[in-house]
């Protein structure tokens, strides 16, 4: 009997390091000390046993049962703590790593950069900016721009009418009357803004889009200082390869008026499709401003002479990034602006 507890006690003793979780360890522990455990059975066949040897015996035995108990205990604790640490080293968390996912960068719309460019280079020359509002009172989109009522020339801006007298401006030019009604000559300002017109949307129109008007007055304003304004930020946006060109034009509020060509930004000037074979690309209006139009806003175009023009952002940003479809810039899918 002694041998069997021996037997027992050793058996326990090493499968107790092999039990590698509290599940095998339970079992284990029935399996000896459990109601038919092996230890159990042997206490039970002691009744045979001599009086004294059964004391002796039963001494014997329960030291082992108490080892064993206490080695069971010893070795829960040892796993719970192993757990514990195993889940510890899981759920630790290294605060001081860097980021992994990455937030992306914002970038700057093409018509944005753009009109920065041109700002930037014009600024470079003592212009300010000024600003006006879309919802634009008829006489300042037209009238003091000397476009009367029922002028024919109307009609070059098919237009969104609010009411009788307000419209959404069909261009920045109504900004040019503004700034002389409120300004003080000399000065020279570049005024950005979106523009309104009745126009369906397609490759090349949009029924909002964005414009850009430069105005310079000051005493003897000639037609080269508006050449001369135009070339250098031509040059800032396409290059200094690109070379211009004046062709002479009609707008009301300019007299002498031309519309601003360069050459072909795709072929260089020897014709393309982009060009339609003439080697050139229209991109602005502009003149000297209408004596008419100074004297609508109260000044002596004795005194005072100005020169202004306007160009289409967007227009001028897809010659610039090569868009084939100015409509893409409208449609603000980051994919697309994400590659200017
Ligand atoms: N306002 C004109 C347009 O919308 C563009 C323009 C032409 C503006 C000549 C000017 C100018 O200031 O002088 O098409």
């Amino acid at each position: 009997m002694y041998d069997k507890l021996n037997e027992i006690r050793e058996e326990t003793l090493r499968r107790l390091n092999e039990a590698g979780d509290e599940k095998e360890l339970e079992a284990l522990g029935v399996s000896v000390l459990g109601r038919s455990g092996a230890l159990t059975e042997i206490l039970r066949g002691m009744g045979k046993l001599e009086k004294d040897e059964r004391a002796k015996f039963g001494q014997t035995a329960n030291l082992v049962k108490k080892e064993l108990e206490d080695a069971i205990s010893l070795r829960r604790e040892k796993i719970a703590a192993a757990m514990q640490e195993k889940r510890f080293a899981l759920e630790a968390l290294d605060v001081t790593e860097p980021g992994v996912r990455k937030r992306p960068m914002g970038r700057l719309h093409p018509m944005t950069q753009t009109y920065r460019t041109i700002r930037d280079a014009l600024v470079g020359m003592g212009f300010t900016t000024f600003d006006g509002p879309e919802v634009e009172y008829d006489e300042y989109n037209f009238t003091k721009l000397n476009l009367p009522k029922d002028h024919p020339a109307r009609d070059m801006q098919d237009t969104f009418y609010v009411s009788e007298r307000v419209v959404l401006r069909t261009h920045t030019s109504p900004c040019e009357a503004r700034a002389l009604l409120a300004l003080e000559p000399p000065f020279r300002l570049v005024i950005p803004g979106r523009v309104f017109r009745v126009d369906e949307a397609d490759a090349s129109h949009s029924p909002v889009f964005m414009q850009m008007e430069g105005l310079v007055i000051d005493r003897n304003i000639s037609l080269a200082d508006l050449k001369g304004t135009i070339d250098a930020f031509v040059h800032a946006v396409f290059g200094e390869e690109v070379k211009t060109r004046f062709r002479p034009s009609y707008f009301p509020f300019t007299e002498p008026s031309a519309e601003v060509d360069i050459s072909c930004t795709m072929c260089g000037g020897c014709g393309c499709r982009v060009c339609k074979g003439t080697g050139w690309l229209e991109i602005m209006g502009c003149g000297i401003t209408n004596p008419h139009e100074l004297e609508n806003c109260g000044l002596d175009p004795r005194e005072w002479s100005a020169f202004a023009f306007g160009l289409g952002v967007d227009r001028v940003a897809s010659l610039r990034y090569g868009i084939t479809h100015n409509r893409l810039q409208y449609e603000n899918d980051a994919r697309f602006l994400g590659q200017f």
